[in-house]
């Protein structure tokens, strides 16, 4: 994972794709795509957490692993000119690009959480030691959201 982080780190700094430069609209698709299947994997993990679906230790364990995975491929969706004034049907708000430091390090802090809390679920924690790093994980999707998620 660690690999991931460096490669992510690097993505940041270039703020370009590794594999190819992406067309905008696939770039929307992507990012879109990445979070839904993170939010697919999050929720019933979210729900386990508070106890409104009985803790299941293995799919629990496979859902921090793909949340990792998919927060490390999150930051190539975010190319230039895909906000919603560019005309997409997205809910990017434009700010995301003038201020790109404040939002890749709202990106990097995500990454990092959801590091943290796979390497956690990797080491066997129980569902009340999981709860911390769950949270501090779940504020960091809320931080980005709050800031350059438009409501529905
Ligand atoms: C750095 C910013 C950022 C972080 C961190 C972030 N998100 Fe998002 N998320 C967004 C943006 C922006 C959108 C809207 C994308 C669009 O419409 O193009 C979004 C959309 C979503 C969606 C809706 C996808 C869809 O199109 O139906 C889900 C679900 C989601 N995020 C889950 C999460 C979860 C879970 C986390 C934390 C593990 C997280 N996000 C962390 C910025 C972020």
């Amino acid at each position: 994972m660690k690999k991931y982080l460096l490669a992510v780190t690097l993505l940041l700094g270039s703020a370009s794709p590794l594999l190819h430069a992406a067309d905008p609209e696939d770039a929307v698709a992507f990012r879109q795509g990445v979070f839904r299947a993170m939010g697919w994997n999050f929720g019933p993990m979210g729900a386990m957490i508070q106890g409104r679906k009985p803790f299941d230790a293995e799919a629990f364990a496979q859902g921090a692993e793909r949340v990792a995975l998919l927060a490390s491929m999150a930051p190539e969706g975010f190319v230039e000119g895909t906000g919603i004034q560019d005309g997409f049907d997205t809910r990017l708000r434009d700010e995301y690009w003038y201020q790109q430091d404040h939002f890749n390090k709202l990106m990097t802090q995500m990454i990092e959480k959801a590091e943290d809390f796979s390497r956690q679920v990797g080491e066997g924690k129980d569902r009340e030691a999981l709860r911390p790093a769950f949270g501090q994980l779940a504020k960091s999707c809320k931080s980005c959201h709050d800031e350059y998620r438009a409501r529905d």
